[in-house]
């Protein structure tokens, strides 16, 4: 029988786990805390952080697994697909050298620009103060600084968001510069986010179903910036404010850019190729590039998968994706995250939910909870996340929706997710921007 390693304990990995545990393998897992849905489909579970290359090559010899997947960008950013290999074991995940499309938004920035990729927004790198105000001048009030190296979603400060004016605009990015040597200053972008995964095999892509998160913590896209509260995805894989142009710009900067990762670095990604972008009233741009499956979109997008989550594995290791026809549902998602009282800032921790009666259907997938003597407990980040599926985003909300009901505790959700109403406003808005 295969063995599979899978790196990671949230609910991205828990939706892995079970994407890969539709054949027929046996699992061995790696994270710092307990996951109960994890746990009940492994093998043995190791726990240890996802960066600790030493801990994880030791269980990795061990068990000798066919290949290994990994979950979180920090365990990409810390070479732990590199170690593996040492070991002869490859990954459906990337070396950390094409990993840096993530883990350095200079990096991937300079990358579109050099393989002259369309979609950068206007943009300047900085590597000391040279030029820095003359051109925030140019930008004038709507701006982005970005840190540069990984900070879980922390880094990236926008005007009228998080920086109220050019004045504290600059004093940021001269933090950025002096803690890393590095910042990018860029144009804010207007218009509405959406997430397309390809799996890359480093020359071939093969695109998941487009997405849209949700990053604000309350309904109405209020309240600070998280790491998602929640998604969906419509039955014909497009979203009602995109265009199919929009898609294909989208698609082709994907497969751009793991050609160009290649010519840069002499490096295939292989793994999950995750664009942020937005569509603006002139055309897509890029936000940003991760470099593993997105959470909240790796349970809408595995939901629907009709291929072997395996085989694309193998594929993506093999170089062989173009000879698989992956296939996903044509039906819609919707995913509703359930998260402690006082999330982000201030979750609540160690209380116990409860979860009830379930709808039909409901796709469950535990984060940040652990089990004790049968019942859940908060462990202070996103708890429990919900995936209703259905003929329209409409039925798929209802599923999630009565999931999320579900749950009794310190606990909230945000209602407005997957519902026609907050759809609407997306479209309404992308209209007046394209002047239609
Ligand atoms: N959905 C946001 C992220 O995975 O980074």
């Amino acid at each position: 029988m295969k063995k599979v390693l899978l790196i990671g304990n949230g609910a991205r990995e828990h939706a892995m786990a079970k994407a890969l545990k539709r054949d027929d393998i046996e699992l061995y897992c790696v994270g710092p805390a307990n996951n109960p849905g994890i746990a009940e489909l492994c093998e043995e579970y190791l726990f240890a952080k996802v960066t600790d290359k030493d801990a994880i090559a030791s269980f990795a010899e061990s068990v000798r697994p066919d290949f290994a997947v990994l979950g979180p960008e920090s365990a990409v950013e810390a070479g732990v697909a590199d170690m593996l290999l040492e070991l002869e074991i490859h990954s459906a995940s990337p070396l950390a050298i094409v990993g840096r499309l993530e883990s350095s938004k200079a990096f991937a920035r300079d990358l579109l620009e050099k393989y002259q990729i369309p979609g950068n927004p206007t943009f300047k790198v900085f590597h000391d103060d040279g030029g820095l105000e003359e051109f925030f001048d140019e930008l004038g009030d709507d701006f982005v600084v970005k840190a540069d190296g990984l900070k879980g979603g922390k880094g990236v400060k926008v005007s009228g968001d998080h920086l109220n004016g050019r004045l504290e605009g600059l004093a940021y990015a001269r933090e950025c510069l002096e803690e890393s040597g590095r910042v990018v200053v860029e144009e804010k972008l207007i218009g509405q986010e959406f997430s397309l995964m390809s799996f890359c095999d480093g020359t071939h892509t093969v695109d998941m179903p487009v997405i849209q998160d949700h990053k604000r913590a309350y309904e109405g896209d209020t309240g600070p910036n998280t790491g998602g509260m929640g998604t969906y995805s419509c039955e014909n894989h497009m979203m009602p404010f995109l265009t199919a142009v929009d898609v294909k710009e989208a698609s082709e900067m994907n497969k751009h850019v793991a050609k160009a990762l290649f010519e840069e670095t002499g490096v295939y990604f292989k793994g999950v190729m995750y664009g942020g972008f937005i569509a603006t009233k002139n055309g897509v741009r890029l936000i940003e590039y991760n470099a593993r499956f997105g959470d909240p979109e790796a349970m809408n997008a595995l939901v629907l998968l009709k291929t072997s989550f395996v085989d694309i594995c193998e594929a993506i290791i093999n170089k062989t994706l173009d000879q698989l026809d992956v296939e996903f549902e044509k039906k819609a998602t919707v995913c509703k995250y359930v998260v402690p009282e006082g999330y982000p800032d201030e979750a609540v921790k160690d209380q116990k939910i409860e979860i009830g009666e379930l709808p039909e259907g409901v796709e469950v997938f535990y984060a940040s909870v652990d089990e004790r003597d049968g019942d859940l407990y908060l462990c202070g980040s996103r708890a429990v996340a919900f995936v209703g599926k259905g003929n329209s985003v409409g039925e798929a909300e209802a599923v999630a929706q009565k999931a999320v009901e579900a749950v009794s505790g310190p606990v909230f959700y945000r209602k407005d997710i997957g519902t026609q109403e907050l759809i609407s406003k997306r479209v309404e808005m992308m209209k007046e921007l394209r002047g239609i």
